[in-house]
């Protein structure tokens, strides 16, 4: 076996509280953002409700039921021989108003037993503090992130959560997917970033910048928190890495393709380099963008600069320049003829993923941690209780092999990999059940309902052979 990863390699698997605990009234927890989210599909948009509506189905208010069944599902996460396993800390249990003094104990005491649970079998939990949710409170009290005060608000967590859990956990994010909000015409991705709900007549991009800039400022004071509680801590930001091709060669979609990356991924340049790329301060002069940008803030930014850059890796896009540089993410992708798609419309591209590697580690200069990839597909539970998905064992190995290559031939420093949903959970975009990600078939459709029995597909046994083997046995 030629060896490929360094010692210590985190091979495991990737969730989010929201998306599987359920228990959303457990435990003392308050309602989040997540709660307020309705079932939808791929042609319909998930409504954003204010209260609870009676009648209307919520799927993460059940997840997959893993607040009950976590025992269970980290026995088979080990039986994979997971060394690592990612989650988030659901903000809303520890602080169910987001805004209170002193945290909930009932909300610390279970990720204690969760990740106590992890340990005992030598699975590293490697942890998000903000996962597309956040205490609802918060939004409608302060409007989400787009108000100030949230710094602090955050800043507060984050030190009850280092300070409880650095004896455990030494791989921290602070914001899942922070960019994902560059889409800002899209409802659901600014919501589950910041917590904002547009009005008419509201500048989103500005509000978006906006917002945008109070994270990363809360986040780089994260990482400073959690230096000065341990300096062992390592703590990343968490990007949605989406390789932007020129949908062509002319010089003019090579520049629009260029603009559109830096448009997505000026996120990373703040986390990694402390400080605001030129060409973003020239669009904000040129826009008339008058920010809340102070320079403590910008002190605040420099001295809070990230240990490592996970991402999530899914697909690639193509952009076409139509006569504005500005890129706008609801307009400007079109199709790319060489690439296949999923039952989404999510395209599969293997290839853009040592593509990924490789742009960030020449642009940062930083470990990488890959944290999400993986195929949604609509999953067959047999008679006999099996679940034969050849068609992810393919994804995986498909992009496992470009991976490979991105460290072996490339030298890229990689810490792990992580594939999203490695159990079925209820989708993020859509709050389907039935879009499954996982290793661990959860028997479970879009309405929560089922046995919520869990059975190992085919792609648990051939996923169990690739750790084995280090990545060597695809
Ligand atoms: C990422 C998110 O966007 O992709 C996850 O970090 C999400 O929360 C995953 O679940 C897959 O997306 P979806 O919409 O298929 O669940």
């Amino acid at each position: 076996m030629t060896k490929t990863f360094k010692d210590g390699f985190l091979w495991g698997g990737a969730v989010a509280a929201h998306q599987l605990e359920g228990a959303y009234q457990e435990g003392g927890k308050g309602l989040s953002i997540a709660d307020m989210m309705t079932l939808g599909s791929r042609d319909q948009a998930r409504e954003l409700t204010d209260e609870i509506v009676p009648g209307t189905y919520y799927p993460n208010h059940v997840g997959n039921d893993f607040y009950h069944h976590y025992k269970e599902d980290v026995k088979l996460m080990a039986e994979m021989g997971f060394k690592a396993f990612r989650t988030s800390i659901a903000w809303s249990r520890i602080f169910p108003n987001g805004d209170e003094t002193a945290p909930n104990e009932a909300g610390l005491a279970f990720y204690d037993d969760l990740f106590d649970e992890l340990l005992k079998y030598g699975i590293q939990p490697v942890i998000t503090l903000s996962h597309f949710e956040m205490p609802l409170n918060l939004v409608k009290k302060y409007g989400g992130w787009a108000n100030r005060d949230l710094i602090t608000i955050f800043a507060r967590f984050a030190h009850v959560c280092f300070e409880r859990y650095h004896d455990k956990v030494k791989y921290w994010m602070t914001f899942n997917e922070i960019n994902n909000q560059t889409n800002y015409e899209s409802d659901i991705s600014v919501y589950e970033n910041s917590g904002i709900k547009f009005k008419a007549g509201d500048d989103k991009q500005k509000l978006m910048y906006q917002a945008a800039h109070y994270e990363l400022v809360a986040s780089a004071q994260a990482v400073q928190i959690a230096h000065a509680i341990d300096p062992s801590l390592q703590v990343g930001c968490m990007l949605a890495f989406c390789p932007i091709y020129p949908a062509s060669s002319k010089p003019e979609d090579i520049l629009f393709a260029q603009r559109a990356m830096d448009s997505r991924l000026y996120f990373g340049d703040v986390h990694v380099n402390g400080t605001y790329p030129n060409w973003l301060q020239a669009y904000f002069t040129e826009k008339g963008y008058d920010l809340d940008i102070t320079d403590r803030d910008l002190e605040i930014l420099k001295k809070g600069t990230v240990d490592y850059v996970a991402f999530s890796y899914y697909m690639s896009f193509t952009a076409k320049y139509s006569g504005h540089w500005d890129y706008r993410e609801y307009s400007d992708l079109v199709a790319n003829p060489y690439i296949k798609s999923n039952d989404w419309g999510w395209a599969i591209d293997p290839v853009g993923l040592r593509y990924a590697l490789n742009w960030m580690t020449t642009r940062w200069h930083k470990p990488l941690f890959i944290v999400e990839n993986g195929l949604g597909a609509y999953d067959k539970l047999t008679a006999d209780k099996q679940v034969h998905d050849d068609y992810r064992i393919d994804y995986l190995r498909d992009h496992l092999v470009q991976m490979e290559k991105a460290v072996a031939d490339d030298g890229v420093d990689l810490l792990g990999y992580l594939p999203w949903g490695c159990i079925d959970l209820v989708s993020a975009s859509t709050g389907e059940m039935k879009k499954r990600y996982g290793f661990i078939y959860v028997d479970e459709d879009d309405y929560g309902r089922g046995s919520f029995k869990r059975y190992p597909k085919d792609s648990f046994y051939w996923y169990k052979k690739v750790i084995a083997s280090n990545g060597a046995n695809l």
